[in-house]
């Protein structure tokens, strides 16, 4: 796990080193152009987690497009009237949800609760989609701490 975590942190660097050099804001210690080229050298730091909250912009576009009518741009839901039906939407940012699998939410988004009235995404949202959209939730709503592993989820934003 510590051997992974290492292998992660260098290999974060030396993309981020890269894309770094590739710009003109070149980094002042030229430690992209040693992290792109010799791995092996990069510096050691905590990983970068604004890279992940960067990574969520697609996930909230859909999410507010597609969910936030009934589970608030904040997602904490609540009672919604819609179509003149009534219905409490969940949490999403509950202990409950953050305990939800990514496999359990996508199954959530594919299937619908018909009962209890959210739509099926079947239709509307592509498996990828609904990934962002989880990712999403994971980090920007359920504040789940990056870098990954999250808590029940495959989410990996690098
Ligand atoms: C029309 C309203 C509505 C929309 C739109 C909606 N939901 Fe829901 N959602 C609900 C309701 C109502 C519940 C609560 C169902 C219940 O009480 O069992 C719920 C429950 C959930 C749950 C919890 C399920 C559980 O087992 O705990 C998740 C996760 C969820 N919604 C995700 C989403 C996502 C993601 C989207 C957007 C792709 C979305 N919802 C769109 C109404 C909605």
């Amino acid at each position: 796990m510590k051997l992974k975590e290492t292998i992660f942190v260098i290999f974060a660097f030396a993309t981020l080193g890269f894309l770094y050099s590739c710009t003109n804001n070149a980094p002042s210690n030229n430690s992209g152009a040693t992290a792109s080229t010799n791995s092996a050298t990069a510096p050691k730091a905590p990983v970068n987690t604004s890279l992940a909250a960067e990574d969520t912009s697609t996930g909230r576009e859909l999410y507010v497009a597609q969910c936030a009518k009934c589970h608030k741009e904040s997602g904490e839901g609540g009672e919604v009237v819609l179509d003149g039906r009534k219905m409490k939407a969940d949490n999403l940012t509950d202990d409950r949800r953050k305990r939800l699998t990514d496999e359990k939410m996508i199954k959530v988004m594919v299937d619908g609760i018909p009962d209890e009235g959210m739509p099926s995404y079947k239709d509307k949202l592509s498996e990828a989609e609904m990934r962002e959209i989880v990712k999403y939730i994971r980090v920007d709503l359920q504040k789940m701490p990056a870098p990954p592993p999250y808590p029940n989820s495959t989410v990996q934003p690098q």
